[in-house]
């Protein structure tokens, strides 16, 4: 019996099963796969969110990051994962863009995943390597226009955050630079801390701390307006660059299959967890903060995420980048 047959069969019994299931889910450790290195922005996100549904499940959740190309690596662990609700996704705007920007993948990259809830929608900073020779954003471009050549900015794989703001800079400055991939942008970020990375665009929950430490230039938050946490950092609309306006959503999925009890005790739990005060305070030290509970809903989420899809594909098309 081939694998698509397996699952199917699995998908059927727990279907059969599933208020059984649900009454006793979760009987054991949870696990939340995250398609970017340890360290970085969706990790942070992940790890407090997982800690905060453990709390409400009665069962640990641990995270586990599968970084690399874009996100897919992950991604695809949970697509072919058993669906259980044991194995999950946080994960990012990336899934809206890779099934457009991909074209080869091992797995349906929207019809292998059943969403649980949305959980934030984190803003981006353009940050610098601390002795970068410019202070605004304005001065930035001057520099990034004239030494483009000798320039490089880090992201996470196409199809990542850091990949599409750097797109959407790069378009809106017209100077494409070198750009140098990582398995996530934790790990770009101590590149660009030891000076060693130009400039990168990266997502608050991951630059606040260092920006407010002092320790990375920052022009511009990619938001309307600025916000709490970097009250001194302009929005890019007054920075001059008004095009140059990005946030990254986060949900969270389980494999296509999880029984629909399951997926709502999931997202009970989710709903809960975005509500906890030390979750809340967290989120908004970083710069964050959760969605609003109706948003936290499989209908919801899966809404917004098609509507997303629809959104970035022709601008793919359009940009005829591809990552295959
Ligand atoms: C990460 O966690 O490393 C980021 O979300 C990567 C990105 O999408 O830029």
């Amino acid at each position: 019996m081939n694998r698509l047959a397996r699952r199917a069969l699995l998908a059927l019994s727990m279907l059969a099963a599933g208020p059984a299931v649900a009454q006793q889910f979760p009987s054991r450790t949870l696990t939340i796969i995250v398609p970017f290195a340890a360290g970085g922005p969706t990790d942070t996100v992940s790890r407090l969110v997982a800690e905060t549904m453990g709390r409400e499940l009665g069962q640990t959740v641990v995270v586990e990051n599968a970084g690399g190309a874009g996100g897919t690596i992950g991604s695809q662990r949970v697509a072919q994962a058993r669906p259980d609700g044991y194995t999950l996704l946080l994960h990012h705007i990336g899934m809206a863009t890779t099934p457009s920007l991909y074209r080869r993948l091992g797995y349906d990259p929207v019809g292998a995943f059943e969403p649980v809830g949305l959980v934030t929608e984190v803003p981006m900073t353009l940050v610098a390597k601390k002795d970068f020779p410019a202070t605004t954003l304005q001065e930035a471009i001057t520099v990034i226009r004239r030494d483009r050549e000798n320039l490089n900015y880090a992201n996470a794989g196409i199809g990542a955050a850091s990949h599409l703001c750097g797109l959407l800079l790069m378009k809106a400055v017209d100077a494409p630079m070198t750009t140098v991939p990582f398995r996530g942008t934790g790990p770009a970020m101590q590149e660009i801390l030891a000076g060693r990375i130009d400039l990168m665009c990266d997502q608050t929950t991951n630059t606040t701390e260092q920006i407010n430490a002092g320790a990375l230039r920052v022009f511009s938050v990619t938001t309307e307006s600025r916000i709490p946490a970097l009250p001194n950092v302009p929005t890019s609309a007054e920075a001059g660059l008004p095009a140059f306006q990005v946030s990254v959503w986060h949900g969270l999925y389980a494999p296509k299959g999880t029984p629909a009890p399951v997926v709502q005790r999931l997202s009970q739990a989710l709903q809960v967890a975005l509500r906890d005060e030390k979750l809340v305070a967290r989120f908004a030290e970083l710069g964050t903060t959760p969605v609003a509970q109706e948003r936290a809903t499989p209908e919801a989420h899966r809404a917004f995420w098609q509507a997303d899809i629809a959104k970035w594909r022709p601008i793919i098309q359009a940009a005829g980048q591809y990552a295959d």
